[in-house]
């Protein structure tokens, strides 16, 4: 039976209690969101009220409810049916960050299945499906049989979120980004934890990006979002844990989809740079232990070269070829330092906002990225160069976008002389955890 919809309330009853800082009811929350979803809240409306939460929050009651209405508005996944347990993780978004590319393989060779349900990139983070499609062959879309026949048989699923899941949640997502209101931190935790619950995954890691090149600017902001979602996520049953890491510089040394790819496949091979794998290491071992399986060391299955077994399985099982060369762009740029001494600078957001003009990133939903595009880092911060040496190299399909990514990068890539002894340059990668 088809339960039935929410009673009917007024909109701009509903718009006005939040503008004059008022709770919302619980029948408000469950009855906006249904309407929204079916058309019958208009698309205007919910923008003042979208404003109206930015400006006066929600208290704890309210997101959960929000949460659960926004779940309410479509289907759930269950996995019940597996016969090995389910952990996901879900990072809010940084540059270079491609953490997911090895870790779900990783965790699958663990004896814990992955159901990674994924969106596309918007803006100058990377999309974790625009990387994938740089392989040959692989397909995003799966239907819920085909996820569960995967994670039975390969353990690791990285494919598009079907439009079922939270639909409200993708209408009010579209309507945040063009209306200034995405960066609400009750509305950020309810529209990813919406479609994580409904994804059905039994643990959760939450890895919250702090720093330029994240939403989250600030450690405090990031602890109240991490907070939020541990919250939600716990309250519905979900095991769930955050940690906060460090995004004000790049992970790694690539920033652009097969890029990220070809460093992904380092680290399974037992390669890759150290921050990539420090990573990857402590995010699969929170998914292990709220997963129940804590005995198993992955850094004994990244050496014995399990995990890259479960990634060649896991691209073949969606049409991969995981042997087929990678596309590379046509075109490619080097920067080199002008003076001796240490890079001082690297900022994170420039990074990525380079690697979205060169054409790795779209500014508008639908758009087409280039595979090959993006930043290749030849250095690290920190790290002592000389002048004239290679600091980066931009690749594009197309040269007249060189001009506005290297205004991105003016003054945020820097060479000077080494700060005083004691002085770091980076701070550590996991900065804080939640659980
Ligand atoms: N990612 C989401 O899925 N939702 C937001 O609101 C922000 C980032």
């Amino acid at each position: 039976m088809t339960p039935a919809p929410p009673a009917a309330h007024d909109a701009v009853d509903v718009i006005r209690t939040k503008r004059d800082r008022g709770e919302l009811s619980d029948g408000q929350i469950d009855w906006v969101l249904d309407a929204y979803t079916r058309g019958d809240v208009a698309d205007e409306q919910m923008s003042a009220l979208a404003m109206a939460v930015l400006l006066n929050g929600m208290t704890r009651r309210e997101v959960a409810r929000w949460t659960a209405a926004m779940i309410a508005t479509g289907e759930r996944l269950d996995f019940s049916s597996l016969s090995r347990p389910t952990a996901d993780k879900h990072s809010t978004g940084g540059v270079g960050d491609k953490t997911t590319l090895p870790l779900a393989p990783l965790v699958a060779a663990c004896g814990v299945a992955v159901p990674q349900l994924s969106g596309r990139g918007l803006g100058h983070t990377g999309g974790t499906l625009d990387k994938l499609e740089s392989v040959p062959g692989w397909r995003a879309s799966l239907s819920t049989q085909e996820v569960l026949r995967q994670l039975e048989d390969v353990g690791a699923v990285v494919c598009a979120a079907g439009t079922g899941l939270a639909p409200a949640d993708a209408k009010l997502y579209a309507l945040r980004d063009v209306t200034g209101t995405v960066e609400s931190i009750p509305l950020i935790a309810s529209s990813i934890m919406s479609k994580k619950i409904a994804e059905g995954t039994g643990a959760l890691v939450l890895d919250v990006k702090v720093g330029s090149g994240a939403f989250m600017k600030t450690a405090d902001d990031a602890r109240e979002l991490a907070r939020t979602m541990v919250d939600l996520g716990t309250d519905a049953g979900v095991r769930t844990v955050a940690l906060l890491t460090d995004m004000s510089t790049p992970l790694g040394r690539t920033a652009g989809n097969a890029l990220e790819v070809r460093e992904s496949v380092e680290v399974l091979a037992g390669g890759g740079p150290a921050d990539v794998v420090e990573l990857t290491l402590a995010l699969a071992r929170e998914m292990l232990a709220a997963a129940g399986r804590d005995g198993v060391d992955p850094a004994d299955r990244l050496a014995d070269g399990s995990a890259m077994d479960a990634w060649r399985r896991m691209i073949a099982a969606q049409g991969g070829d995981p042997d087929a060369p990678l596309p590379a762009a046509r075109h490619a740029h080097d920067v080199s330092a002008e003076v001796d001494g240490v890079v001082t600078r690297l900022d994170a957001h420039a990074v990525g906002v380079a690697a979205w003009r060169l054409g790795a990133g779209r500014a508008r939903q639908g758009e087409a990225v280039q595979a090959g595009a993006g930043v290749e880092l030849h250095v690290g911060l920190g790290d002592a160069v000389r002048a004239g040496q290679r600091l980066l190299t931009l690749h594009t399909d197309t040269p007249g976008r060189v001009g506005r990514a290297l205004e991105a990068l003016a003054g945020q890539v820097t060479v000077g002389p080494a700060p005083g002894p004691g002085t770091a340059l980076r701070p550590p990668l996991v900065l804080d955890r939640i659980g």
